[in-house]
């Protein structure tokens, strides 16, 4: 069995977060030998070209946990039909100084969750295209877009709905064969 750590970010910083417990139903699901960890942003100060030449440790242990782990997972809402600024923030620490990307052939995928039945498509269209920009391969399919109803996760991350628990256990799987294609290539840039 192959062991792989996959790292998660989510791209809200509410304390009732959505989509933070749609990453906790993620991380209940996670097939064996597959361990999902958080690479939190919250504490991330907004990124300038001011500090490329002395990088804050808390961008250095950002871009360190992404140089960690086999893959990312970012899990996000949908703000004005993009992503949410402290998620856009995040990725800009995670490609700079030029030349040091950390996205750089990690294998990422997103998935988000909203009330309405745009389920962030429109955001995770967006993000697609920044990871694309970073050369991270992405996971194509299945896509991650989760209409969020009441009741059908329980606060610790508990899916209610089988069908959707069985759609997130396969997002996992397709996310770990992606991974293992990427796994002989140097993620560093
Ligand atoms: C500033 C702002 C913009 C939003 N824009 C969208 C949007 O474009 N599409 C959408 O489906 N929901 C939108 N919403 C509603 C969010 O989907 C909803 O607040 C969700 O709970 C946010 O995810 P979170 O709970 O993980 O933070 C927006 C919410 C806020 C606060």
């Amino acid at each position: 069995m192959t062991n792989r750590t996959i790292g998660y970010i989510v791209g809200s910083i509410s304390s009732t977060s959505i989509n933070r417990t749609l990453a906790k139903a993620l991380e209940r699901l996670a097939p064996e030998g597959t361990t999902l960890v958080e690479i939190p942003i919250k504490d991330l100060p907004f990124y300038s070209v001011d500090h490329d030449g002395n990088f804050p440790q808390v961008a250095v242990d950002f871009k360190q946990a992404i140089a960690d782990v086999d893959g990312v997972i970012i899990v996000t809402p949908e703000y004005s039909r993009s992503i949410p600024g402290v998620l856009k923030n995040a990725l800009d620490w995670a490609a700079r100084p030029y030349g040091q990307n950390a996205f750089h052939n990690k294998p990422t995928a997103v998935i988000g969750t909203s009330g309405s039945g745009v389920a962030t498509a429109v955001a995770q269209q967006h993000l697609k295209a920044i990871l694309s920009h970073f050369n991270a391969p992405t996971l194509g399919q299945p896509e991650g877009f989760i209409q969020t109803t009441p009741g059908l996760f329980a606060e610790d991350g508990e899916v209610t709905n089988d069908a959707t628990a069985g759609f997130l256990t396969g997002y996992l799987e397709a996310f770990n064969d992606l991974v293992d294609r990427y796994a002989k290539v140097p993620a560093s840039a």
